[in-house]
């Protein structure tokens, strides 16, 4: 059990809700499923792997990341002082949008690897850090569609460290391979003497699958079809593999535990009127997106659901607040006091929080591998909307 009853009884007591709840051991374990994969096909030591930072945002949590062996990967200068001040250290990568000339000299200067996205970086890159190893994000679509990127047609006459590639998020198996062909394309027709190649994230999740193996990425398929074109496109042994994957390690190692106010009951289904709400959580309902949930009574014993339908209801005046969209099914008997907990918060969500509608932060609390709890982050104030306020205009 990774997220057990015991501990969520004392969470619920000592911490309150609302809360994210995270697991030491999914996390662990869901860096472990990919090294794993790659080691089975022999890939293990051409692949770097880098978590997306911006995924989850909580240094405590990269952390352990950092533990099983994965990099972290950044894409704004605030998010590499968040996890010095947190004193998280060790690999790390950059993929940003647009930077700005002050920008590239920030991360050469911390000696960081930048993925540019434009050919007006790369001319300044070229012209002011001739030393430091260049790389560029490459427009692999056939429209040149992607906002960030350089085009195929723009391809600069250069011989770069690396290239990165993004395919999307969200992206299956197939797609994400049929990304990795045309990157070693590119490699053979263009730069064959880089020594990263960099496919990016976007490795998608099964919101809905009902067991960790079906939810997950298929690592096995990916690194299958990896070797198969590593071998095809004949890239050299040294020629490094780095990937960038956010919501595969941190999606199911977080939940959402709500309280319930209220039962609210219609004719047809019932509103679950919960301190929970989508400007805690706006992904889900912005990707249109469901979620399992599991209901426990005030005891913490797990309550099965039945065949009634309800809606779970957030808690701001907006008409269109509920913690994700479209009904689910709900217990029998359910009541106030009891409690909501929903899987796979752990990517995209948290870190989402809305400051639109005046909810305070939830907090943050993490299961330990030995079943400690502990807390990663105090509950907002009630006032933390107005904490830089200035207590009369300031005359500039
Ligand atoms: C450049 C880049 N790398 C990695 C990621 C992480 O993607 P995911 O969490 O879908 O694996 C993203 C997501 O937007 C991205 O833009």
């Amino acid at each position: 059990m990774d997220f057990p009853n015991k501990q969520l009884k004392t969470i619920a007591r000592l911490e309150g809700t609302p809360v994210f709840v995270y697991s030491e051991a999914v996390i662990r374990r869901n860096v472990r499923r990919i090294l794993g994969a790659a080691d089975r096909y022999g890939l293990r030591e051409r692949i770097g792997l880098y978590a997306a930072y911006f995924c989850n945002s909580n240094p405590h949590l990269f952390r352990i990341v950092r533990e099983e062996g994965a990099g972290i990967l950044l894409q704004t200068k605030e998010e590499y002082v968040q996890l010095q001040q947190a004193g998280v250290r060790g690999n790390m990568t950059v993929s940003p949008a647009v930077l700005s000339d002050d920008e590239i000299d920030f991360w050469v200067k911390q000696n960081i690897p930048v993925n540019l996205s434009s050919l007006e970086e790369v001319r300044y890159f070229i012209s002011h850090h001739k030393e430091a190893p260049l790389s560029f994000r490459i427009d692999l679509t056939k429209e040149g569609k992607q906002r960030t990127a350089i085009k195929r047609y723009q391809l600069p006459a250069v011989a770069p460290h690396s290239f990165h590639v993004y395919a999307g998020t969200g992206s299956s198996c197939k797609k994400l391979l049929k990304n990795s062909r045309e990157a070693f394309k590119i490699f053979q027709d263009f730069f064959p003497n880089v020594q990263h190649i960099n496919l990016g994230g976007g490795f998608g999740f099964d919101y809905l699958a009902n067991t960790a193996d079906k939810k997950h990425f298929s690592w096995d398929q990916y690194f299958k079809g990896l070797k198969t074109q590593l071998e095809e496109y004949k890239i050299p042994k040294q020629v490094k593999i780095i990937l960038e994957p956010g919501r595969d390690i941190f999606a199911d190692a977080g939940r959402f535990l709500l309280s319930i106010k209220r039962i609210i009951a219609h004719r047809r289904n019932s509103k679950i009127a919960t301190d929970g709400s989508y400007v805690y959580v706006p992904s889900s309902t912005i990707r249109k997106r469901q979620h399992r949930v599991h209901f426990f009574g005030q005891d913490f014993k797990e309550m099965k659901v039945s065949a009634k339908r309800g809606f779970l209801s957030g808690c701001t005046t907006l008409s269109s607040d509920y913690v994700f969209p479209g009904s689910i099914a709900v217990p029998e008997k359910i009541s106030a006091g009891d409690f909501v907990f929903i899987e796979d918060m752990g990517a995209y969500a948290a870190t989402q929080h809305m400051e639109f509608l005046n909810k305070k932060p939830c907090s943050e609390v993490l299961i330990k591998a030995d079943g400690g709890v502990v807390r990663l982050t105090r509950r907002g104030d009630d006032n933390d909307k107005i904490r830089y306020l200035t207590n009369q205009p300031i005359q500039l």
